[in-house]
C-alpha cells in the first residue's frame, strides 16, 4: 500500500529577476527579465511530491490576500489536499530572487504568514499521523513548530524526513527522531561543525549524524549529485548532466521526488536515482514550481 505524504512547511510568492550577473552591494544593474512564481521550500516539495506521483497533504499558513488565495488554487491544481492550509491575517511569505546567466541565485525571504505556523496547525493534522504516513519538513517555518511536528510525527509512528534548509540549529533530542536527513554541504557543516573538504571529512560528518540516531543521511551536492550514507551504503551518486538555466528549488524537487518514490515502496537506490533525475530536469527551466517535472516527463 502506498503511504500518504504530509508536507509541513512554507509557502511563498517568488518575485524573480534574471540578470547577466548578480549585483554587488550598493550597485544598480539592468536585468533581462522578471516573473512571479509560486515558491517556498515547503510548497515546492509538496508540489514536486504530488506531480511525481505522491498522495500529498500540505500543512501551511498563507496570507488572506491575493497571493495566498492564488497559491491555494495552484496547489489544488497540482493535486494536493489543501484542507490543512490556513488563510491568516498576515501577508503571504515573499521571496526576492536574483538569478544570473550561470543559473546561480541569491534569495531573500520575508516569511510573513509562514511565521504564524504553530503547534495548533500540527494538532489539527495529528489524526493523519500514523505508520502509513511520511512527514516531510524543512526549516523555513518557526523552529519550535518543526520540532513539535517531528516529535508528534514520530510518536504516532510516521516516517520523518527532514530537509534542514535554510541552515539553522535544531535540538539534539529532536534530531534523534529523524529517519532521513537531507542537508547540503553548508547545512551539514552547521549541524556537525565539520568542514567537508573530501571523502574522509564527509564520512566524519555523516557519522556524527548517525551517532545522533539518524539512520539515513543524504548529502546533496548540487550538479555533482549526492552522497548517501546508511548502515549498508556509503556511496556517491552522480546527477545526470544538463544545461542549467535556474537552480532555484532544485533541492526541493530532490526532496519531493525522494519522498514520492519512497511512499510507493520503491527500492532505496532507485529512489535516489529518481530524485537526482527529477532535480536535474528542474534546473533546465526557470522558476521554482514552474520547473517541477511531471512523472510522465521523467
Ligand atoms: O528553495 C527555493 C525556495 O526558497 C524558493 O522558492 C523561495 O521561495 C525560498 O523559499
Amino acid at each position: 500500500m502506498n503511504k500518504k505524504i504530509i508536507v509541513i512547511g512554507s509557502s511563498n510568492t517568488d518575485l524573480v529577476v534574471q540578470s547577466e550577473r548578480l549585483p554587488k552591494a550598493g550597485e544598480t544593474i539592468i536585468g533581462t527579465s522578471f516573473f512571479q512564481n509560486q515558491g517556498g521550500k515547503g510548497a515546492n516539495q509538496a508540489v514536486a511530491a504530488s506531480r511525481l506521483g505522491g498522495d500529498v497533504t500540505f500543512v501551511a499558513n498563507v496570507g488572506n490576500d491575493a497571493f495566498g488565495r492564488n497559491a491555494i488554487t495552484s496547489y489544488q491544481e497540482a493535486g494536493i489536499d489543501v484542507n490543512y492550509i490556513q488563510l491568516v491575517g498576515v501577508p503571504t511569505g515573499m521571496a526576492m530572487i536574483n538569478v544570473d546567466a550561470n543559473a546561480e541565485n541569491c534569495i531573500v525571504v520575508v516569511p510573513g504568514a509562514n511565521n504564524t505556523l504553530s503547534k495548533k496547525n500540527i494538532d489539527a493534522i495529528e489524526k493523519q499521523l500514523d505508520e502509513n504516513s511520511i512527514v516531510l519538513l524543512q526549516l523555513e517555518v518557526p523552529i519550535q513548530t518543526v520540532e513539535y511536528a517531528i516529535l508528534e510525527a514520530k510518536n504516532n509512528g510516521s516516517t520523518v524526513i527532514l530537509n534542514p534548509a535554510p541552515a539553522q540549529s535544531i535540538k539534539e533530542e529532536v534530531l534523534t527522531k529523524v529517519d532521513i536527513i537531507t542537508p547540503n554541504e553548508t547545512e551539514l557543516e552547521l549541524l556537525t561543525k565539520i568542514k567537508v573538504i573530501d571523502e574522509s571529512t564527509m564520512l566524519k560528518a555523516v557519522n556524527i549524524l548517525h551517532a545522533k540516531g539518524i539512520d539515513t543521511v543524504i548529502v546533496t551536492l548540487g550538479s555533482k549529485g549526492c552522497f548517501v550514507s546508511t548502515s549498508t551504503i556509503k556511496e556517491y551518486f552522480s546527477a545526470p548532466k544538463v544545461e542549467a538555466v535556474d537552480t532555484t528549488g532544485a533541492g526541493d524537487v530532490f526532496n519531493g521526488a525522494l519522498t514520492a518514490h519512497l511512499s510507493k515502496g520503491q527500492s532505496f537506490e532507485d529512489t535516489i536515482q529518481f530524485a537526482l533525475k527529477a532535480a536535474s530536469k528542474s534546473v533546465t527551466k526557470a522558476g521554482a514550481q514552474e520547473s517541477i517535472p511531471l512523472l510522465s516527463e521523467l
